[in-house]
């Protein structure tokens, strides 16, 4: 097809949306992507909207299409507008005629001219879609991950004697006091790191994004630690397991967030021994991280009718060097385990707008630019790196 003559637009209308649904089933069935992911992110969505959806029609059909996802992210301290691309897919019949590079293209485009946006981000888990995206300007941030393979044993976790001084609740989603609680506990926690979306929940939309986009992912499970007087919230740990049971093979946990207030926490770096304050934090996490070991293990300890279950606990390594998470893992015994380290290459970004960062981003921006020769780290590694993003925000 003569790219020029591509007949590329948004969706304007809502009525256009299970025909594209139907497009994205075809398109992604043999890599095993099933329709309710892609409903369910239009469904949870809170700033969904039809004209975030391009498609390239020809004679009233969709021959390629990719949506936008609408998202702030935390850089050096401040707030930057992100689009997040998704979905990204051409009709087998159609592949290899450059569609999809036309009409990715096309979108950034229009995105560069109207300047609704500073950052564009992409994930793409195999490896000749990152060279793909590479060879039209984006850039890969790495982040590091640990799988820690470690035995729980539900024994020796009940016995533990939850601290007096909080209380621990499964999170209960529906309960705006809890989505506040963790929302708070977020901002204080990531809005120092480069990359982590903005979830402050202000406002009744704000919310629904942790309701519905955090809170409806599929074997999400979380717990939430307040102050014994429920004045003040202290921790709270977020899950995903694998949904089915798998009782012969170690069982996957990615830890997905681990957040603690830090006026409890002496510093950046953790807590300060003999500080009885910061200890609350790690005391807060510990009992986070049981509660949320114990859950995630019950199918397969009461299927084997053991108490102990093999997992991989699968973290960010970031998360792994954080000092509170580190002395809560040492309470439940989980530290000798053993840990491998894997790479993600897949989180991808460009930048559309370096005016829209603050004066030390845009140095970090140019330096790296007139570094880029000779530099193995790209302009957009110098911005984010250490890349924190948590997997549930994932589009
Ligand atoms: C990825 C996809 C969207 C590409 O669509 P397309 O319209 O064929 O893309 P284009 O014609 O513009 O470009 C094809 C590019 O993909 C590369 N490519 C596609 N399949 C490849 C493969 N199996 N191995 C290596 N490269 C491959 C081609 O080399 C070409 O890149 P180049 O032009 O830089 O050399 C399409 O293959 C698809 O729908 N795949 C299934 C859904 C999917 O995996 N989406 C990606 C989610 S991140």
């Amino acid at each position: 097809m003569d790219p020029n003559m591509m007949n590329i637009h948004n969706l304007e209308s809502p009525e256009k949306l299970e025909g594209w649904l139907d497009f994205l089933e075809a398109a992604f069935k043999e890599k095993g992507t099933p329709r309710h992911y892609f409903e369910a992110h239009v469904k949870n969505d809170p700033e969904f909207d039809p004209s975030q959806v391009w498609v390239v029609e020809k004679d009233g059909s969709i021959l390629s299409t990719l949506r936008l996802f609408s998202r702030r992210i935390y850089v050096d301290g401040d707030e930057v507008t992100m689009f997040g691309v998704g979905e990204v897919s051409t009709r087998p019949d159609a592949r290899g005629q450059g569609l999809a590079s036309k009409l990715l293209s096309h979108v950034v485009s229009v995105l560069q001219d109207n300047k609704q946006y500073a950052i564009g981000c992409l994930h793409s888990s195999r490896k000749h879609l990152q060279e793909f995206y590479g060879r039209r300007g984006w850039q890969s941030v790495p982040v590091e991950y640990a799988d820690l393979s470690a035995t729980v044993d539900s024994r020796q976790l009940a016995q533990t004697q939850p601290s007096p001084l909080l209380v621990v609740h499964e999170v209960d989603w529906k309960n705006l006091d809890h989505v506040r609680a963790m929302s708070s506990l977020y901002e204080c926690r990531m809005s120092c790191c480069n990359g982590p979306v903005v979830r402050r929940a202000s406002t009744l939309h704000d919310l629904a994004y942790w309701q519905n986009w955090i809170g409806l992912t599929d074997g999400v499970c979380g717990f939430l630690a307040m102050s014994s007087d429920r004045q003040q919230a202290l921790a709270y740990c977020l899950i995903k397991t694998t949904t089915a049971p798998v009782c012969d093979s170690p069982r996957r946990i990615d830890l997905a967030e681990l957040c603690y207030a830090r006026s409890h926490a002496a510093s950046r770096d953790g807590p300060v021994p003999g500080d009885a304050a910061s200890g609350l934090a790690t005391v807060a996490a510990t009992e986070c991280l049981r509660n949320c070991f114990l859950s995630c293990t019950s199918t397969d300890l009461q299927a084997t009718q053991q108490h102990t279950a093999e997992v991989v606990i699968s973290m960010p390594k970031t998360l792994f060097d954080d000092a509170v998470f580190s002395a809560a893992l040492s309470s439940l015994g989980l530290v000798r385990a053993e840990m491998a380290s894997r790479m993600d290459n897949g989180f991808m970004f460009i930048l559309l707008d370096q005016s829209a960062l603050s004066g030390s981003a845009q140095q970090r921006v140019t330096s790296a630019g007139r570094e880029e020769e000779s530099s193995q780290s790209p302009a957009m590694s110098k911005l984010l790196a250490p890349l924190v993003f948590s997997r549930l925000d994932l589009f």
